[in-house]
């Protein structure tokens, strides 16, 4: 078996987390390598930057079908790809218990907010709206709730007064490209369990 963990990459939007992650793996600062992108929205931004960048994409569109249905046939191409671990990157849909229980433990998720504060959508408003000095992002295994699995990494940034929620999530995501990468990389070089909540790092 090689040593370079194919990833399967979920996005439903702009994908500039993929970009960041695949840009790590072709640096070689993360050990893996794109043998997946997979979307939900037809025109999505980050199928057609995976094109052309001569990925295996798929499109597979959620309207017109049971959620099961849908869940089918993105593990059917995930499966089929050989991906062994699935990143999220902007998959606007929420993952059943049994598609998780496909890859236990190998499903990451980035939110941009430091959770468990702010999950869910709208999270700049949300965070501004509170009042909060401080946000950030967060990197965690995903669970069958939402945004409520395992934290990996987080980063922080300060909330400034004159911000707006572009401001904030402007800064916010510069940060994500940053953890999404360091944590698969912990994750896939470092020994590691789940005790609880937590993930412990050996
Ligand atoms: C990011 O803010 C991510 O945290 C959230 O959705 C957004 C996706 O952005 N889950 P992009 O498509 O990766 O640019």
């Amino acid at each position: 078996m090689s040593d370079v963990t194919r990833l399967g990459i979920l996005l439903s939007g702009r994908g500039s987390n993929f970009l960041a992650l695949a840009q790590a793996c072709a640096a070689g600062e993360v050990p893996a390598e794109i043998a997946l992108v997979l979307s939900n929205v037809a025109g999505a931004e980050g199928i057609d930057r995976a094109r052309q960048m001569g990925l295996e994409t798929a499109v597979i569109e959620h309207r017109g079908l049971k959620r099961a249905e849908h869940e089918r046939r993105v593990l059917a191409a995930v499966d089929s790809a050989g991906c062994e671990w699935i990143c999220l990157a902007g998959y606007m849909r929420l993952l059943s218990k049994a598609f998780i229980e496909r890859y236990p433990e190998r499903i990451l998720n980035i939110h941009p907010s430091l959770l468990p504060s702010f999950p869910g959508l709208d999270v700049h408003k949300q965070v501004l709206d509170y009042g909060v000095r401080v946000s950030g992002c967060t990197v965690h295994l995903v669970d069958a709730g939402l945004d409520t699995g395992p934290v990996v990494e987080q980063r922080v940034v300060w909330v400034n007064s004159d911000d707006t929620p572009e401001t904030l999530a402007s800064r916010v995501l510069h940060e994500e490209h940053i953890a999404y990468k360091a944590a698969l990389h912990r994750l896939l070089v470092e020994p590691w369990v789940v005790e609880g909540r937590r993930v412990c790092f050996r």
